[in-house]
């Protein structure tokens, strides 16, 4: 790792070595043997590199999915589609195992190392990187941009160690997620005295903090299928099926943190939001009504308890039963309609009384950044600021959870290093 000479310059300057930087970096380097550019230097405000790579995954890194499509993603997809097109999955693999990295697909499609290490992953870009002869620099973090005038072109970037020259950058400082990895928004104020907009950003999946009065501690732990339904101004914004987990604080578990970033951006806006769960997915108010019934008459004296039991983990039946305000001795035949219309509701129609989301430190991504409309999505320049190109979560592009959100920094950061390179 190198410490930068006062005064140095560059052809090349990505500032961010997070996923997307060191893809940059390296599909730089790799296109410098074809160009009359040669001198790329990767800056990091970090210690040490990779800090995000080492914890995704839950320390496996999901590089990617096996299916990747516009509509895992949000944003333009117009733009994204176009983007994605760049760099395929199959691709994608074939430039891991060029680096060594083996990758195995799980069965919901998650494609992560054999090695089950995300250290594999982050060791490989990283050596990758040193080979192809980027100056990589940890500890320099970057305060400000400065667009040379007339015959100055290029860049002048402040870093805690002094001033480098560069013709072209690269900005890769991701989003707002877990700030104390380096990630903290300041690159978006880079992006912003550059000329650039930034739509809104808030936390995306992320889990969701309840009303600590509700029942969700008795369930931590425990997961379950539910299709979640969030409106905002009454209307349906987004219908997801998946896995719920009840924590100590509220929800979690993919579904809820695919559904987060809608909660959040709408709380972000101050518009009345809400969040429902059918714990039954698939089947209507109606269509429960019947097997409540049903159940009555076949086993009139079954308790309530009992009866729910057959859908649902004990744990999770007595809570709700209790929660709607009924009791789980009463045998089903005795229970008068009126709770039990209100049981079903609850069951179909849960309204989660969510208090906020769990903010930057739990956050994976970030919602909002850089608008796409602002960059040519065939390089990732910008169209306001020539030689100045946009990689990653910095960009207003944020996926579901799966590895997609890897899957858009390699091919940002594809594009960007390829172009900077003048090699397509
Ligand atoms: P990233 O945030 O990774 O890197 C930005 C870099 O810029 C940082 O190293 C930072 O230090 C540096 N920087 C910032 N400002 C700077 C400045 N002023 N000067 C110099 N350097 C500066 N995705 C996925 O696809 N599969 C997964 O398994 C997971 N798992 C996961 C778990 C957890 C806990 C989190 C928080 C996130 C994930 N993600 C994920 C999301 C994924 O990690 C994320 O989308 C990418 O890391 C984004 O890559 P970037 O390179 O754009 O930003």
């Amino acid at each position: 790792m190198s410490n930068l000479a006062a005064g140095s310059h560059c052809d090349l300057a990505i500032i961010g070595a997070g996923a997307a930087g060191l893809a940059a970096a390296i599909f730089a380097g790799e296109a410098a043997q074809r160009s009359d550019l040669r001198r790329i230097v990767l800056l990091d405000g970090a210690k040490t590199l990779g800090a995000k790579i080492l914890v995704s995954g839950g320390g496996r890194c999901n590089v990617t999915h096996d299916e990747v499509s516009p509509t895992d993603f949000f944003g333009n997809r117009r733009i994204i589609k176009n983007v994605l097109a760049a760099f395929s999955v199959e691709e994608t693999l074939q430039w891991f195992t060029s680096m060594g990295v083996e990758l195995k697909r799980e069965e919901t499609g998650k494609l992560f190392p054999v090695s089950d290490k995300s250290r594999t992953v982050l060791n490989a870009l990283v050596d990758r990187c040193r080979r192809l002869g980027v100056t990589v620099c940890p500890d320099h973090r970057v305060r400000t941009i400065e667009q040379g005038r007339g015959a100055e072109a290029g860049f002048r970037i402040h870093h805690a160690h002094g001033t480098l020259l560069a013709k072209k950058v690269i900005l890769a400082t991701g989003g707002r997620s877990i700030p104390k990895s380096g990630s903290d928004g300041f690159g978006y104020e880079l992006a912003r005295r550059l000329g650039h907009q930034v739509t809104p950003t808030v936390p995306a999946l992320v889990p969701l903090v309840l009303d600590d009065r509700i029942f969700h501690k008795t369930l931590s732990g425990l997961s379950q299928e539910v299709e979640l339904t969030t409106t905002v101004n009454g209307k349906t914004v987004d219908v997801r099926t998946g896995s719920l987990l009840w924590t100590h604080f509220g929800i979690s578990g993919p579904v809820v943190m695919d559904a987060s970033r809608f909660f959040c951006q709408a709380r972000g806006q101050d518009e009345p939001v809400a969040v429902y769960a059918n714990f039954l997915p698939g089947q209507t108010q109606e269509q429960v009504r019947q097997w409540f019934m049903e159940q009555a008459q076949d086993h009139p004296r079954r308790s309530l308890g009992k009866t729910l039991a057959q859908l649902f983990p004990e744990r999770f039946a007595d809570a709700i039963i209790q929660h709607a305000g009924c009791e789980g001795q009463t045998a089903s035949a005795q229970l008068p309609r009126k709770d039990r219309d209100h049981l079903i509701v609850m069951l179909t129609k849960f309204p989660f009384p969510i208090v906020k989301d769990r903010g930057w430190n739990y956050a994976e991504v970030t919602a909002g950044g850089v608008p796409l409309e602002e960059i040519n999505f065939r390089t990732m320049e910008s169209k306001l600021v020539p030689g100045l190109y946009f990689v990653g979560e910095i960009l207003d592009c944020d996926g579901r959870i799966g590895g997609f959100n890897f899957q858009w920094a390699w091919t940002t950061g594809r594009l960007a290093g390829r172009s900077a390179m003048n090699v397509l």
